[in-house]
Formats: structure tokens, sequence, C-alpha cells
């Protein structure tokens, strides 16, 4: 069994975010999505990853390496444009061989991990296996329709009316059958070539296509709203932990918090689950629950609950408290105190604030 990681896409739904940086390696709970998905796959038993990449290949690159770090081997693959999801599957076709994979979006987080779904899906004489979850509004998805005996009756891709609330998450099981299927599909009304169109060429061609419906949480990290429910699904799992040089004076920090090493953490209260990542300082704060602190953050004077907040920003002084908020990386947000009391904003494209 290999894997397959598609990291291609360019992330617009999370600008200005990902103007600057790959989405998947947006962390969540002080991890990079990435590396969430490499862990996964890893712990599932699969040692061998392609990882598809596009324009953001580079930095990809720079922050996953060869994979040795997370024990697996990684090979890249280049997606010169963005063409969909079944074309990164064509493109791929000399990295799988004809060994069955799973394949795995860069940016889905999933509870409970793949082991039982490839157990499944090697003790099966099967040539697919699709995962799903019962969502309100699969607008934006793939969407299957089961038959009674919960065999796929057809799936189709973004339905204006949707007809079931069964969407296909980001998570696919394919033996070689499928390169039939990529290289016979055309392109769909958006011009990508389609993995749903795919599958539904292997029904179509008498292929055995098995449906699993996900009972745990899934997240698709698209939208800003999307990291920050993610990241409070992952710290409602965080295993807590007080690095063993980290200084806390004059603090209460709750039982679910994780402190990593170089923090300091003086005249503040933490609630959990939170994170607090390395070199950080926190003076005078109160840091409320489901929040990411990454590394070298300073806050100081300052209320921050349910954020995602990434590294070397410094928030000082600030009067209303920060809730769900995703800030970037070098931050500054600071009351200012000298006359005139302006509102004085330096933000970038595609920029979100709200004000009180
Ligand atoms: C893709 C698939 C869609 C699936 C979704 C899961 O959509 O085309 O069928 O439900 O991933 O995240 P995209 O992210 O390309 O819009």
């Amino acid at each position: 069994m290999k894997g397959l990681i598609l990291s291609g896409g360019k992330g617009t739904r999370l600008y200005p975010l990902t103007y600057t940086r790959a989405k998947q390696l947006i962390p969540v709970a002080n991890k990079p999505v990435l590396v969430r998905v490499i862990e996964t796959i890893r712990d599932a038993g699969v040692n061998e990853v392609g990882i598809v990449i596009g324009q953001t290949g580079p930095e990809i690159r720079e922050a996953i390496g060869d994979g040795s770090r997370f024990g697996v081997r990684i090979t890249y693959i280049e997606q010169p444009s963005p063409d969909g999801l079944a074309h990164a599957v064509k493109i791929s076709q000399d990295f799988l061989g004809d060994e069955p994979f799973v394949m795995f979006l860069g940016d889905n987080v999933i509870e409970g991990g793949i082991s039982a779904l490839i157990r499944d899906f090697t003790n099966h004489q099967w040539n697919s296996q699709i995962v799903l979850k019962r969502v309100p509004d699969p607008r934006s998805f793939g969407v299957a329709v089961l038959k009674s005996d919960q065999s796929i009756e057809y799936l189709v891709e973004k339905p204006q009316t949707p007809p079931s609330d069964l969407a296909l998450i980001g998570i696919y099981m394919f033996d070689s059958t499928v390169f039939q299927a990529v290289n016979a599909i055309k392109p769909s009304r958006r011009g990508e070539y389609e993995i749903t169109d795919a599958i539904q060429w292997l029904i179509d061609h008498g292929s055995h296509v098995h449906a699993h419906v996900h009972d745990g949480w899934w997240i698709d990290t698209g939208k800003p709203i999307d990291m920050i429910e993610a990241n409070c699904n992952v710290l409602d799992e965080l295993t807590p932990g007080i690095a063993e040089d980290v200084v806390i004076e004059h603090s209460q920090i709750d039982r679910r918090v994780k402190i990593e090493r170089g923090a300091r953490v003086i005249n503040s209260i933490v609630h959990g689950p939170t994170i607090i990542g390395e070199d950080s300082l926190l003076e005078n704060c109160y840091v409320g629950p489901y929040s990411s602190i990454y590394h070298h953050v300073t806050l100081a004077n300052c209320e921050v609950e349910r954020s995602i907040i990434l590294e070397n920003c410094t928030i000082r002084d600030t009067d209303a408290r920060l809730h769900g908020c995703l800030i970037g990386r070098n931050v500054m947000v600071q009351r200012k105190l000298e006359k005139p009391r302006t509102l004085t904003l330096n933000l970038a494209d595609n920029s979100t604030l709200w004000l009180v």
C-alpha cells in the first residue's frame, strides 16, 4: 500500500494567510496540517508516500524534506497546473505503479485516523473505498446517494440541489483500475478532472466501490472558520504537559494545557484546552479555552480565546478580548496610547477586521 497526498492547491479561501504560506503548512494545535496527514498515513502502516505539489512546492519540500523525520519516504510529484484530483492521480501513475494506494487531501483533518479503513480495504476485494460524512450543507463537496443495501447508487460533484447529505471526505482508496477511469473521463464544468467522476466511471464499469460512513469529526480546513473549528477538535485530544524549563510565576494554569520549551507565563490565567508554543511569553494575560499560541509569540495585557496565533506575533494592551481569531506570522496588534487615538491599520489584501 502506498500513500498519495495532494498538496497542490493555492488556498484562495484562506487569503491573506495563503499569499505567503502554503495552506497545508498552517498549524492546527501547533502542528502543520500536512504533518498531521503524513502522521495519520504513517500510523496506518504506510511508509511510501507521494506528495503532489504545485506553486507552493518549494515551501512544502523545505518543510517536509525526505520524510525521514516523520518515519516515511517521500517522493514529490509536480503538477504543472491545478487540473483536478483525478489529474493528480493520472500524473502519479509512475510513482504508484500497480500497488493499491490511499489518497488523502493535504488539508483534511479526521478523527480517529485511518488504520481501520486501510485494514478493511486490504481485507476485501474492493477496487475502491470512499469515505462519507453527513453534513448540513453538502453543496461544496462531492455528494453520494446510497441504495438501501448501502452500496452506491451514484455520485455528483458540488450539486446545487444536493440529493443527500452524504459528502465525500478527502480520503480515498484505490487499486490500479483507477488509472483506466482517470484516463477515460473528461474535464467538468469547472474545467477540472474530478475524482468524483472517476469513481462514478468505476461504478458504471462494474468495479466494486465500497462506501464507509464516518461517524467522528472531519474538517476540510478550507476557510478561516474551518481552521478554528479543526483547532478546537484537535485541542480536545491534546495531551497536556509542561516542559521542564518553562517559567510560571503568579499564574493559574488549567489541567488541559500544554506549554512547550522556553515559554514563560507571568501573572496570567490559562484555561485549557490550550497550547502555548516554544519561547512564547504571556504576561498579565487571560488565554482562554481552544487557543493555539505558536512559538515566539508575546501576549501582554490582553485576553485571547478560541484563536490561532502564529509565530512571532505581538499582541499588547488590547481592550476587547480576542475571540475566533486566525492571526498570521509576525503580526502586531497593539492599543495606540498616544493622541490622536485613531485606528491605524496596516492590513494585507483580503484581510478581515471586526471592530467593536
Ligand atoms: C474536493 C472533491 C470533493 C470532496 C472535497 C473534500 O473538493 O472534489 O468531491 O468532497 O474535496 O474536501 P475541492 O476541495 O477540490 O473543492
